[in-house]
């Protein structure tokens, strides 16, 4: 695509420059009969006219939360979460932006081609978008806990091509505020050398009906920040965001029982998330794709006021740099809100929405 931008562009410059050279010897050049030429660095290259909307559409996921546990359980409510339309309202309330909802499509999806999903996970998804957008929030669904792929990514590779096939071609007349998420954590054998094979078949099933969808995509090794660099993307698809986790460090975010003490929040601690998201944004920068932090977060057992100071900092670091975000997780073992009374934990939401 772009060598042809260029060579049109090069037509154009071209056809122009014969034009006023037609136009100055055949008629004396007036103000009226000669345009002036256009300066080449100006010309709109609709690469980076692309590229900005893509920056816009990272934009507009803004501020999220995950509903974890609850569609990626092996069935819903067995991980403690069964969507309920009030939380919708209290999210929005709150002034998050977007959903993120983990779906194990895979448990759905037949295991010969071509793959068919059963009907009524497709009406429990019909039925959340609904919701969220009812609610003015934007929603990104994605393919969650498919672990036979990590394991044996070759074979299940046209698996999940033709889950998102149908995921597609199902949601192709929704709006943009609906956003696709190919594959939740690469990891195990799934590395960064089969997945560039890999996310290229799913992504072109998804553009036969959604060419214009914003998809999006991250690296190995459970989409760690340092691994963005291994990613490969098509250079002519510009709707692309990519996507990291960030649970750093693990030994913090991680400890789940009461006894456990790793503190967190020196000088260098906050150093070592600096010095990753700047790294994280000189890619972005360079690549010229928008970065979204689609997972971040500390467990419930570590001590509240330890919790909302590395979510606030992470939060406040990312929105510095231009990403959007969301939360993990919203109300199981890393949550930010209580289910049964249906209350925020305020210092926590206070972390991600100051203003709320
Ligand atoms: C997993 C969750 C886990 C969370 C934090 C997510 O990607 O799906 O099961 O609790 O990461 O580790």
């Amino acid at each position: 695509m772009k060598t042809r931008i260029f060579f049109s562009l090069v037509t154009l410059l071209l056809l122009l420059s014969v034009g006023c050279q037609t136009v100055s010897t055949s008629v004396p050049p007036t103000e009226t009969a000669v345009p002036p030429l256009p300066n080449p660095t100006n010309t709109i290259d609709p690469i980076p006219t692309l590229n900005t909307q893509a920056f816009a559409a990272n934009q507009n996921l803004g501020r999220g939360v995950n509903l974890g546990n609850a569609l990626e359980a092996p069935s819903e409510g067995a991980w403690g979460l069964y969507l309920q339309e009030q939380y919708f309202a209290d999210i929005a309330a709150a002034g998050f932006d977007h959903v993120r909802v983990p779906i194990r499509w895979s448990a759905y999806a037949d295991l010969e081609p071509p793959y068919t999903i059963k009907p009524r996970i497709f009406k429990r998804i019909d039925w959340v978008i609904e919701q969220a957008f009812a609610h003015n929030l934007a929603v990104v669904i994605n393919v969650h806990h498919f672990e036979a792929i990590m394991q044996q990514p070759e074979t299940q590779a046209e698996r999940l091509a033709g889950i998102w096939r149908q995921i597609a071609a199902h949601y192709q007349d929704y709006p943009n505020d609906l956003y696709f998420e190919i594959l939740n954590e690469p990891q195990d054998n799934l590395n960064s050398e089969v997945w560039n094979k890999i996310f290229p078949q799913a992504l072109a099933a998804i553009r036969e009906t959604n060419p214009e969808r914003y998809v999006i995509i991250g690296p190995d090794t459970w989409n760690n920040v340092n691994r963005l660099n291994t990613l490969t993307l098509p250079a002519d698809d510009r709707r692309l965001i990519v996507t990291f986790h960030y649970y750093s460090p693990h030994e913090f975010t991680h400890q789940d029982t009461p006894s456990s003490s790793t503190t967190w929040g020196t000088e260098a601690d906050v150093s070592a998330l600096q010095a990753d998201f700047d790294a994280a944004l000189a890619w972005s920068t360079a690549e010229q794709r928008p970065l979204y932090i689609g997972e971040f977060g500390v467990h419930a057992t570590v001590p509240e006021p330890s919790r909302a100071l590395w979510l606030s900092t992470v939060r406040a670091e990312a929105e510095k740099r231009g990403f959007s975000w969301a939360v993990w997780d919203f109300g199981t073992d890393f949550g930010i809100y209580t289910l049964h009374n249906r209350k925020w934990k305020d210092p926590l939401l206070k972390a991600l929405i100051p203003e709320s």
